[in-house]
Parts: C-alpha cells; structure tokens; sequence
C-alpha cells in the first residue's frame, strides 16, 4: 500500500478538526510531542502496516470504513442517527490506536529475499514500558489526557474495539461490560467492524519478517 505521510496527517487532521469538538488541536500536538509518534509510527511489527506512517494510514482506513458503515446503518436505521453520529464515528475510528503511538522501536531484522538468502532489512521491536496499560484502555485514556473533549460513547467505542481479539483474556466482569456497552452503544459495533474491515481486508500484506 503506497503511503503519502503528509497527505495522510493533513487528512487526520482535518477530518478531527470538521468535527468542531474542543481540544483537537491540543491532541493533535500531544500525538506528536514526547515519546509519542503517532503519525510515523507503524501500524504492527509483522502484520499490517509494519512501516513507517502505517498506523496513521491504518487509523484513516478504519475511519473511511466506519463513515462508509455508517452511511449503511443509517440507511436501515435512520432512528440510529443521534448515537451515531458523524463526529463520533470520526473520532472513535481514528483514536482507537493512539495507544500504538509510543510502543514501537526501530530494529534490524532478518528476511528471506528473492533467492531465499537471509537479509537484513530495517523492522521494530515492541517494548510497552512507557505505559502498559493495555490496548482500548490506554488508546481511550491517551485521549483524555491529549486534551480532547470526548463523550462516553466514544470512549467506550474506543475501549471495546478489539471484543472478540481479547475477550478471552478479560474478567467475567469485563464481558459483562463489554456486551452492555456493546448492546447500548452501535457506535462500539460500527469501529470493531470497521476496525477488521480495515486491517483484514484493505491492508493484508505478505510479510515474513522474524
Ligand atoms: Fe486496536
Ligand atoms: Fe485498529
């Protein structure tokens, strides 16, 4: 997938900003500031989006399917208008990895070329000490402390997006948590939906790094 790095952050920042929400800007600088590099960090180590500027494109992706997904629903469902609305869906879709923004190193690793020698080529390691505080969690704490002034409904779009990846490896009382909040909110449905669209189906690429 060919990668625009500064078309990609102009589009980031303009689709938060069109949703006229308090303390975008401030966010905005908090993803880039310290050890948080959001708009080049990648997307995973050996999945999707493994280089620079993948997790930028990744959380545009999952944003273009989500308001594609909400266009759908609402067709349906127009009664689903109000909690699903166009500035949430934009701000869960694209902050539901902020936690990823700190998370990766630069790392030389090897990989079989063409005619199955090992070569170097430049990759990350993943080292969570800055703060591991876990995946939803982190990225929906991440955007309170950028400044944002962001609902409920996001928040818990945001914490629950990964349901069934990491349901096996919660408390009974997340579960219970996660279907309720499931169950009130569409908005958390719309971003786990586009959130696997998104790195299932537009970004699969053959990556066989060690
Ligand atoms: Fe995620
Ligand atoms: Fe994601």
């Amino acid at each position: 997938m060919d990668i625009n790095l500064k078309a990609d952050k102009a589009e980031f920042i303009e689709l938060l900003r069109s949703t006229g929400r308090e303390g975008v800007d401030d966010l905005i600088e908090y993803l880039d500031e310290g050890k948080n590099h959001f708009f080049t960090a990648p997307a995973s180590v050996n999945h999707h989006l493994n280089h620079d500027g993948g997790l930028l494109r990744h959380s545009l992706n999952v944003c273009h399917a989500a308001l594609k997904l909400r266009e759908m629903v609402l067709a349906e469902r127009p009664e689903l208008e109000s909690q699903l609305s166009r500035a949430s869906v934009i701000i869960a879709s694209l902050l539901h990895d902020i936690c990823k923004a700190d998370i990766y190193k630069p790392a030389i690793k090897k990989k079989k070329d063409p005619n199955g020698l090992w070569v170097d080529v430049e990759s990350y390691n993943v080292d969570y000490r800055n703060f591991p505080m876990g995946h939803g969690e982190k990225s929906a704490i991440m955007a309170l402390w950028g400044g944002l002034d962001i609902t409920q409904e996001e928040l818990l779009a945001i914490r629950w997006h990964m349901t069934a990846w990491d349901l096996p490896f919660q408390s009974v009382e997340a579960g219970k948590c996660l279907n309720t909040a499931r169950d009130e909110h569409p908005l958390c449905s719309l971003v786990q939906l586009a959130d696997g669209i998104a790195a299932n189906l537009f970004e699969y690429e053959d990556n066989d790094l060690i």
